[in-house]
Parts: structure tokens; C-alpha cells; sequence
């Protein structure tokens, strides 16, 4: 994932410009950080137009290639410094990348709160219709009494304040992820009554007359049905397997496989981990569920964003890389549609992989190697949010 950090200070020796540097270098296995310095920005004046020159171009160009911005600015008089305020007004004028851009802010100053009236400041500047950023809420890194704070070779002394650094920055990969989704195509509206995501209409496999949120879901539905089981044969396109046979196959997969059907009920998913286990966590109790039972209602829109795409064509798959499973990993969830010989849509087939076994195995096999100082593990999910991953968190 990248992003650029602007330092709020134009000091030639700036305390914001460390912390940057070292949230770039001490977190560039979870981001790429690009540092950019605004000493060199002219002061805004609305009659002396210098927004095509190269400093505020080089600005707006890196922002718009940015998937996000980190914002370090130091405290001045209660505020942001006027040398910030001069490029937020650059940068509102005549062009906008800052328009629609995930936002973090930090920031770090002489004084024990750190920065926390300039950070309210910046939030309520950012939120200004020209600026127009989409900045994090909550998660405020305040590094006061800034002069104690580093050591010689400029990190963080205090470990705790690195972890919580960590957490925030984490936790600003997934708002980006999700401010993704948001900006889809179809823009900032809230899609969540495009599907529905309750069930309540039925198909013809729909099994009727049980409670969709039973614990024991299957156990009636497979009952109500005369459902097969064990060694009895089944007849596929093309083979035949026994129930059993069946079922270790689909657990053999390398992949994490469920299936919820056009009427969004979950019904499927190769069960044979504990949900602690699994990269996308599902228990037993959840099958038969309606889909809205199996997300947090935050997400609703973005899991009918992906149904919609999927059950119109649009794409017959989305992917998105979720990356808080830490940087051995390379989880990507796939949202395929399941669609019937005539192309009518069935429901989604959910793949969740670890493809970092694949990735290795293929530069070891072709004698290749990464670029760039190895896999950037949780960069990339640029795209689409993890809508899905919601799932895991069923109450
Ligand atoms: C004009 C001026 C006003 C300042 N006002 C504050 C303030 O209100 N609160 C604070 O914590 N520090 C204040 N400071 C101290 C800054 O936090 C300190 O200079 C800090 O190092 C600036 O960040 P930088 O090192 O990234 O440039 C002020 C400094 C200057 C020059």
C-alpha cells in the first residue's frame, strides 16, 4: 500500500518530519511511505497563481497516486502552521487530490498534549468542502514533549507509544480499504437496500419453514429434505462420490470455500477447522443464516456492492487482500459468482487463500526474486474493501 507522509513543518530540523521518517521505516513491511518536505512551498496568494508549478505539481501528483496521506503536524499558537495552512490552500485552489483521499493525522510539538488542539484544527480544515479529505476518526497520535522522544539513531524510545503507532496505522489500512469501497462506482450512496441481505424472499431450493438463525439449521433442513449422507452415492457433472468423498474433497481445497446462494442465506462452507483457525472464521452454528446475520451492519453496503456486481454481471469475481493477518501472509478473499449453464446467477462461491506458499514455491521454482526487499505482505488492496470478512464477526 502506498502512501506519502507530508510533513507539517517547513523548519529545516523538524520533530514531524522524524516521527515520518520512522513510521516509514519501521512499518515498511505493512506500508510504503513516501516522505514529502513543504519548506519549499511558496506561501498562498490567490492573485499570484502558482499552481502548476513544479513543487505543488510534484504535490499533486503524488497525492493522486497515493492510496493514503499521513499528515504529521507540529502545534504553532494553539493551530497548525501557517506554512501547512499554505499548502492545504494550494491544494484546494485550482486542484483537488486531497478530494475524496484517506487521511490520517499525526503530529507531534514541545507541549504534553502533543499537538491535540492542531490536530482538531487540521480535521476541521480537511473537512472543508475544497479539501474534502476523508480523514480517520478516533485513533489521534499525540507524541508530546516531542525534544524527549527519540533516540540517537531518531526512533521512538517508548515502546508502547511504537505499539500504539502500530495499531493506528493498522487500523488506518483497513479505512482505507474501506473508504475504497465507499468511492465505488457508484459513489458514496449507501447500497444497502440494494440486496437482500434479511432473505426474506425464497428460491426453490430455499428450504422452507425453518428458522434461518436455528443453531441447528442443518440438522432440520437435512431432515426436512431426506438429505443424504455418509456413504450414500451422489451423481455429479461428472462423477460419483460418496457423500464422504465429497466432503474431503472440498476440505483437501487450499482455500477457506463458502457458498451462499442467490437469496443471499449462507449455506455452505467446508468446515473442518475451528473458527480460530481459519483465515475468515465461521462456525457451525452460522450455516442457514441470512447473510445479514453473518456481517456487522457497517458493512452491509459493501456486501451488497460486491452481491450486485456479481448477480448483474458486472464481474464475475471480486478479489480483495486483507491484510491484518501479518506479513507472512498474503490472504486474498475471491467472491465468485456460482452461475447455472445458462449464465443465471446462483450465489457467490467465497475463496479465502494464504497465497504466500504459492508466491515463495514460484520464486524458488524460477530462480526470481522481489524487488523492493521482499513481499509487501499487506499492500495492495487498493480496490475493494473486505466486505466479507465481516462474517467473522457474527455475534
Ligand atoms: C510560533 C510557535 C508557536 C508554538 N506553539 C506551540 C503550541 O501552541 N503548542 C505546542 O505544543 N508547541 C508549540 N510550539 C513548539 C513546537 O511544538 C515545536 O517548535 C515543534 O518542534 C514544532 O514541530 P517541528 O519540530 O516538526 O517543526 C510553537 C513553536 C513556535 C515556533
Amino acid at each position: 500500500m502506498k502512501l506519502v507522509g507530508i510533513v507539517g513543518s517547513n523548519a529545516a530540523f523538524s520533530y514531524n518530519r522524524l516521527l515520518l521518517n520512522f513510521i516509514a521505516k519501521n512499518f515498511k513491511k505493512l506500508i510504503d511511505v513516501e516522505v514529502l518536505d513543504i519548506k519549499d512551498v511558496p506561501m498562498f496568494n490567490q492573485s499570484d497563481d502558482q499552481t502548476n508549478s513544479e513543487v505543488i505539481q510534484n504535490l499533486n501528483k503524488k497525492i493522486t497516486e497515493a492510496d493514503g496521506v499521513i499528515i504529521a503536524t507540529p502545534e504553532y499558537n494553539h493551530s497548525i502552521p501557517s506554512a501547512l495552512q499554505s499548502v492545504l490552500e494550494w491544494l484546494s485552489f485550482k486542484i483537488h487530490p486531497l478530494d475524496g483521499k484517506p487521511v490520517m493525522i499525526v503530529g507531534a510539538s514541545y507541549d504534553v498534549q502533543g499537538s491535540s488542539r492542531s490536530q482538531l484544527h487540521l480535521r476541521q480544515i480537511l473537512d472543508a468542502p475544497g479539501v474534502n479529505a476523508v480523514v480517520m476518526p478516533g485513533n489521534e497520535f499525540l507524541l508530546g514533549e516531542v525534544y524527549e522522544a527519540f533516540d540517537e539513531n531518531e526512533d521512538l524510545k517508548d515502546a508502547q507509544t511504537v505499539q500504539f503507532l502500530e495499531t493506528c496505522i493498522k487500523k488506518f489500512i483497513r479505512f482505507i480499504n474501506v473508504v475504497n469501497v465507499l468511492q465505488s462506482p457508484e459513489g458514496m450512496k449507501d447500497l444497502s437496500d440494494t440486496e437482500d441481505l434479511y432473505a426474506t424472499g425464497a428460491i426453490d431450493t430455499t428450504v422452507e419453514g425453518i428458522d434461518m438463525s436455528a443453531d441447528d439449521w442443518l440438522e432440520q433442513a437435512a431432515e426436512a429434505t431426506q438429505a443424504v449422507e455418509g456413504n450414500t452415492y451422489v451423481k455429479l457433472n461428472r462423477g460419483l462420490l460418496t457423500v464422504n468423498q465429497l466432503n474431503y474433497f472440498l476440505n483437501s481445497m487450499p482455500a477457506e470455500l463458502t457458498y451462499a446462494d442467490s437469496n443471499n442465506q449462507f449455506l455452505y462452507y467446508n468446515h473442518h477447522m475451528e473458527k480460530e483457525d481459519m483465515l475468515a472464521g465461521r462456525r457451525p452454528e452460522q450455516v442457514g443464516s441470512p447473510l445479514a446475520e453473518c456481517h456487522p451492519e457497517r458493512v452491509f453496503s459493501g456486501v451488497s456492492w460486491v452481491i450486485q456486481q456479481l448477480r448483474s454481471g458486472k464481474q464475475d469475481v471480486v478479489r480483495t487482500q486483507v491484510p491484518t493477518h501479518g506479513p507472512d501472509k498474503f490472504v486474498v478473499h475471491s467472491y465468485q459468482a456460482v452461475r447455472d449453464d445458462n449464465g443465471n446467477y446462483l450465489g457467490i462461491n467465497e475463496y479465502v487463500q494464504d497465497i504466500q506458499p504459492v508466491i515463495d514455491w514460484y520464486l524458488e521454482q524460477t530462480g526470481q526474486q522481489l524487488t523492493g526487499g521482499g513481499v509487501d505482505a499487506v499492500s495492495g488492496a487498493t480496490s475493494k474493501v473486505d466486505t466479507v470478512s465481516g462474517a467473522t464477526a457474527k455475534a
